[in-house]
């Protein structure tokens, strides 16, 4: 089962010829992702050869091999985490059955929207991030990208799959919509508001892996705990790849923070702009956009919707099988922050509708972590400075605070401050500028743009100055 059959069309681990009607259907989509893919997928590098990962089999062991492959001939494919034996449904109403391996009936359009809603965020990132290739700060990154850039693909298959084989007709339609939003399009946006803001450059990009692809992260472990098994298998073994997004984010923003204390600490000042780094308060100023609209995907604290997820059992909670309690929660209450006049409150809601905001709780706390391991890195150079998360009311458009102004440390404001002073708390057309003015490609092997530091060590043991990327 773990093994991955790559002699077939459509690589997989789901024994796809036995499973002729389905086969079809997905070898009709094959040619059209990758149409998709050479019209929205990485610009200027389609030919070119990259040193990528491709997963060999789904169990710990075997994940990756390490090879240059032109993206467009990557092996994209279906790949489920092995079914786990006897499972159950393990929360809500069913909680107890035996998980359901076919669509329950009365679910059907409920699932359905869940998977789309999730599916459109993989391509939407490619399309996001499809210009920056030519402003790489260095091979290791570009590789980096690209390699978050295949996974997303192929995170768009494992939603299709998933539409292909158990939604007919309809779920057909819905691959094909997939591909026919586009990112930031006025007519066809994308589902989800975050996945319609540009990548404009590359602290935007580590700073998406870092705050976005989490949500991703948290979105796809409630789905993993679904009681629809094809949905969980597959959610499972995207969780694997997704790690590697938030590495790629979170590696990043440290390398730029260790260039800054660099720079700060060689010329005696916080202002790096004369010295070509990015400072640290710039940094908190893109921290806090991409934090924001990050918290946004998690939607309204209070919401029947989510509420209707659980107990049907569809999507659970953050380790929900690690937690002891009723795993049905009609009783329990949680605490969510709410508003009170002029005044942000916690109070205790009922939790099945709160379980939004729970989601954002785990998801704050994650972050939060390696907030702090940057802020070791600015410890370590003897500087004064730390960065933080923004309140979680702060620059929100979606749920209880998107009718309020507030600032990063959590005050109500007036729209008369928010005015006169958002521009200190988020980047202004001037700080845009001068980030979009570092972006100048480095492309030599080893060599690293003068706003990033090296990272300590290379790919699967490669070293630093190998070539990720075939440019010649
Ligand atoms: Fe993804
Ligand atoms: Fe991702």
């Amino acid at each position: 089962m773990a093994g991955i059959d790559y002699t077939e069309r459509i690589p997989n681990n789901v024994a796809l010829h036995e499973n002729r009607r389905l086969q079809r259907a997905l070898e009709d989509w094959q040619p059209k992702f990758l149409d998709w893919w050479q019209d929205m997928g990485p610009t200027g590098f389609q030919a070119k050869e990259i040193y990528l990962r491709t997963a060999v089999s789904v169990d710990a062991k075997g994940w990756a091999q390490f090879d240059y492959v032109r993206m467009p001939e990557y092996r994209w494919g279906i790949f489920l985490a092995e079914p786990e034996a006897g499972r159950q449904v393990n929360f809500g109403d069913h909680k107890g059955q035996p998980a359901w391996q076919e669509v329950p009936g009365e679910y059907r359009g409920t699932l359905r929207r869940l998977i789309v809603t999730q599916g459109d965020t993989e391509p939407a990132s490619v399309e996001q991030q499809c210009h920056l290739g030519r402003t790489c700060p260095s091979l290791y990154d570009l590789r980096n990208l690209f390699q978050v850039n295949v996974e997303e693909g192929r995170h768009l298959w494992a939603m299709v799959y998933l539409l292909d084989a158990h939604f007919g007709r309809d779920g057909r339609e819905e691959s094909e919509a997939l591909l026919q939003r586009r990112s930031g399009d006025a007519d066809k946006p994308r589902i989800l508001g975050a996945f319609n803001e540009p990548t404009p450059d590359w602290l935007s990009f580590f700073m998406f892996c870092f705050f976005t692809d989490r949500d991703g992260k948290y979105q796809l472990a409630s789905l993993a705990e679904s009681g629809f098994d094809p949905l969980s298998q597959t959610c499972r073994f995207m969780l694997t790849e997704e790690a590697h997004h938030m590495f790629v984010g979170e590696a990043g923003i440290m390398r730029i923070v260790q260039r800054a204390c660099e720079l700060m600490r060689e010329h005696q000042t916080d202002d790096l702009r004369p010295h070509g780094g990015i400072d640290l308060s710039l940094l908190q100023k893109y921290l806090n956009f991409h934090c924001s609209v990050s918290l946004d995907l998690f939607g309204s604290e209070i919401s029947t919707n989510a509420a209707n997820f659980y107990t049907a059992g569809l999507k659970g909670r953050f380790e929900e099988t690690k937690k002891d309690d009723d795993h049905q929660l009609k009783e329990a209450t949680y605490t969510v922050a709410g508003l009170e006049g002029e005044r942000i409150v916690m109070r205790e809601e009922a939790a099945l509708v709160s379980l939004n905001e729970r989601l954002r709780d785990d998801y704050v706390a994650d972050c939060a972590r390696g907030v702090a391991r940057w802020n070791e890195v600015i410890r370590k150079h003897g500087i004064d400075v730390e960065l933080t998360l923004p309140h979680r009311a702060f620059h929100r458009a979606i749920g209880l605070f998107s009718e309020v102004r507030v600032s990063p440390d959590g005050r109500v404001i007036s729209q008369a401050e928010w005015d006169a002073r958002h521009g200190d708390w988020l980047p202004n057309e001037s700080d845009k500028a001068y980030i979009q003015g570092l972006m100048h490609p480095v492309t030599e092997p080893g060599k690293f743009a003068n706003w990033i530091a090296s990272p300590p060590r290379g790919i699967n043991g490669q070293p630093i100055d190998f070539e990720y990327v075939r440019l010649g």
